[in-house]
């Protein structure tokens, strides 16, 4: 098994050099583009794509609204080399781990030292705002936590440690160069922010109760992909920034009580249901739309933070 995946890492690095032009063999930076955010590539000068059905060892992202190739180019005005991924895979689509990790492994065998890795997210905040953008502090990995970890099996040890640290997982240089570059392009404050991703796996968005538990917990946003990306990154020692796009704040709507509603009714009274029943408010809940919606509105901003971040490292 080790061995088929050896060689299939080998191959993929085979098939994506030969489709580059030598200048852009080594890209600097991997730019994973997240859900309604793949209009990145657009930035790259000299842009050259290589679709994922060209790669050894790559799948077809099935998400409504993800592309699936690597896009190569230069970003910014310092013409940095970068490569990004447009389409990840999410374990909710049934990919074992090892797949959902897989480009980014790629892309550090391909010379990457620096990820900065995009998403939507849940905003668990009930004062956050739709289209804040979080630059991630840490993370709650549940799954990893219990059972779904990419490095699960044997280690590659040409990557990684067998036992990597995660409580350093995201690169404070980069938060920081993620709020100077916020500011130098005139972001008004309050728009990026810091704070705490919970991964869950999807594709259910939250009940009531896990929403609180996340909260309580610590998370400020919560999403369905990234972390899998962020622990292959770590275990290879890329350096991580990830940005959150809060697409949806998630409610929390105190619950309906069928138990009060009873009891009302057997007193005589109205009880909340009736209220329902008269057209009362529906109770918003997440959408896959709204996701798409909000990122296509704050994409540039994204954009032209990520370019901005990326000329700054140029500096470095
Ligand atoms: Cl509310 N939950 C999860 N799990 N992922 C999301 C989301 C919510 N909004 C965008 N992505």
């Amino acid at each position: 098994h080790l061995d088929e995946l050896t060689a299939s890492y080998t191959q993929a690095l085979i098939d994506v050099r030969s489709r580059l032009p030598k200048e852009l063999r080594v890209p600097k930076v991997g730019i994973v583009c997240g859900s309604g955010l793949q209009g990145l590539a657009e930035l790259l000068q000299d842009r050259v794509e290589v679709n994922y059905a060209e790669i050894e060892g790559f799948g077809e992202s099935t998400v409504r609204g993800h592309q699936s190739a690597l896009a190569f180019g230069f970003l910014g005005s310092k013409r940095t080399p970068v490569v990004c991924q447009l389409g990840r895979f999410h374990a909710y689509e049934g990919f074992p781990l090892e797949q959902v990790a897989y480009p980014m492994r790629i892309m550090k065998l391909l010379g990457i030292s620096v990820a900065i890795i995009t998403n939507a997210a849940g905003g668990l905040d009930p004062h956050g705002e739709v289209g804040t953008i979080v630059a991630l502090q840490d993370h709650i990995s549940l799954p990893s936590l219990t059972s779904m970890n990419p490095l699960i099996g044997r280690n590659r040890d040409t990557l990684g440690p067998r036992f990597p640290p995660m409580s350093d997982a995201y690169d404070f240089d980069l938060r920081l160069a993620a709020f100077r570059a916020a500011k130098a392009l005139g972001f008004k404050k309050g728009t990026l922010k810091e704070g705490v991703y919970a991964w869950v796996a999807g594709p259910t968005y939250e009940t009531k109760a896990e929403q609180r538990f996340l909260r309580a917990a610590g998370a400020d946003v919560v999403g369905m992909s990234t972390v899998p990306e962020v622990i292959a990154a770590r275990h290879a020692g890329v350096r991580v920034l990830v940005l959150s796009l809060v697409t949806n704040i998630v409610v929390n709507a105190p619950y309906r009580s069928a138990e009060a509603a009873f009891e009302a009714e057997e007193r005589g009274e109205k009880g909340p249901l009736s209220d329902l029943k008269s057209g009362g408010k529906e109770e918003e809940v997440a959408s896959h739309q709204e996701v798409l919606d909000v990122s296509a509105k704050r994409a540039d901003d994204i954009r032209a933070l990520v370019e901005k971040i990326v000329d700054g490292l140029a500096d470095e």
